[in-house]
């Protein structure tokens, strides 16, 4: 057995997507199996990028498959325009992309709800119709990807739901309403995509499981945004811990071999929440700058603070995290001095300064020939952590990763 799951530690954007691609081999089998278009994996090969939001990041290396397991929530339009984006850039699909066909869709009007709840929920929600969703599909009223076979055996089905959503925007949340046309419209327009992808993953991951193939289950989104372990109520709607890929796949826990957690080297965070670690001085808007912090997805600008090891200690007992990746490292080239947090005192953070190395780290190939403070930075974390760490990033290129 040859799995590795590969968790974002914090709240997102990480670098999942550019690990994932980065540990990627020939003929391996990506899978994601929570979240949707909220998701925004940034992929760069030799200065070329792909910004990914549903399709998994093993999409990259053209001998690799992938499965968006039952656990991912589709928005059809997204999922097209992903699919000729990446056409277009000459990637084939062929025999390489397996959709489940129990996936919940998101339709136009579980955007419309996302998006003007929020205006009074102060989430900070993507608006792409993840929560709304989702709770269609723990209320067992979702319309699922397979349906999407016999549309007209669903129509009463499509009908009662989209006059629930429009009950929910007329009446609670004093908005305009979305005709059903529009919805089936979309629906009928991209049935071809269940006739090209849709099928039962788990059969095709079992016998992967099977043949001994190289798995990597793709997290999306980030520990701390997890909607029962995460910072409640500014979670998402998925469960983005280990726990979610048995249940967003179908695949006992027994299945993932290895589990490598992704935490940057300082702490970011989008919309709105707790972040006891955030910078709002120069430290904050230098970590913004340098590591070009905006969203992958909706383009806002990320909140930024020091790393939190206090919080990730828990977070890595949640996931039984075997390994760690520490990403961003070359941020923190231009710092004099790097704090991180290693407990809280009546809710505020407790830090353990470092000196910086002020050197450039982003062609550096081997762990040896980082400068010594940023090796030091690195053993710390090890230590506090009691988890090795057996990957460095220092730029967002695939190669510009070291092994450790
Ligand atoms: P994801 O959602 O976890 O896949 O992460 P995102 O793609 O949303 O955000 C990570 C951002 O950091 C992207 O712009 C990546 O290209 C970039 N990135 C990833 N790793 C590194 C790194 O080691 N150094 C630098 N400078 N940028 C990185
Ligand atoms: P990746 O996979 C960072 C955040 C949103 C908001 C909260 C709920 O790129 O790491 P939602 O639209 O999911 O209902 O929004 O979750 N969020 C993310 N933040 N990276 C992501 O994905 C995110 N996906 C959702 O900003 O605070
Ligand atoms: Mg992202």
């Amino acid at each position: 057995m040859n799995s590795t799951l590969i968790l974002g530690l914090q709240w997102g954007d990480e670098g999942k997507g550019k690990i994932v691609d980065a540990l990627c081999k020939e003929g391996s089998l990506v899978c994601r199996f929570q979240g949707g278009h909220n998701a925004g994996h940034t992929i760069k090969v030799d200065g070329s990028q792909k910004v990914l939001h549903l399709i998994p990041s093993g999409i990259m290396h053209s001998s690799s498959s992938c499965i968006i397991g039952n656990g991912v929530v589709i928005s059809l339009p997204a999922l097209n325009e992903e699919i000729e984006m990446l056409s277009n850039s000459g990637i084939s699909f062929k025999n390489r992309l397996h959709i489940s066909n129990d996936c919940p869709l998101i339709l136009p009007t579980h955007i419309a709800i996302d998006q003007v709840r929020d205006k009074h929920e102060g989430i900070g929600t993507t608006g792409r119709g993840i929560g709304p969703a989702y709770e269609d599909k723990v209320g067992r009223r979702s319309l699922k990807f397979g349906d999407l076979v016999d549309l007209d055996l669903h129509k009463s089905k499509i009908a009662e739901l989209v006059e629930y959503h429009n009950q929910l925007l007329t009446k609670i949340y004093e908005s305009t309403p979305i005709h059903i046309d529009l919805v089936i419209d979309e629906l009928t327009s991209f049935r071809k995509l269940q006739s090209n992808f849709g099928c039962d993953t788990y059969k095709i991951l079992h016998k992967s499981i099977e043949e001994e193939k190289e798995i990597i289950f793709e997290g999306a989104q980030g520990s701390m945004l997890d909607i029962d372990h995460g910072t409640y109520p500014y979670v998402t709607s998925s469960s983005t811990t280990a726990g979610g890929v048995s249940s967003g796949l179908g695949v006992g826990p027994k299945q993932i071999n290895k589990i490598l957690g992704i935490t940057k080297a300082y702490t970011t965070r989008v919309g709105e929440g707790p972040f006891p670690t955030e910078l709002f001085d120069e430290d904050g808007s230098s970590l913004a700058k340098i590591g070009h912090e905006f969203g992958a997805t909706t383009g806002r600008p990320r909140r930024c603070g020091w790393l939190d090891l206090h919080a990730l200690k828990k977070i890595i007992f949640i996931n039984s995290v075997t390994e760690l990746c520490i990403t961003k490292l070359d941020v923190m080239d231009r710092f004099k001095s790097i704090k991180i947090c290693i407990d809280y005192e009546d809710g505020k953070p407790i830090y353990e300064t470092f000196p910086g190395w002020l050197e450039e780290i982003s062609d550096i190939k081997k762990f040896e020939n980082l400068p010594i403070p940023a090796q030091k930075y690195i053993s710390y974390i090890e230590d506090y952590l009691k988890v090795p760490v057996t990957v460095v990033s220092v730029g967002p290129d695939r190669d510009q990763t070291i092994h450790k």
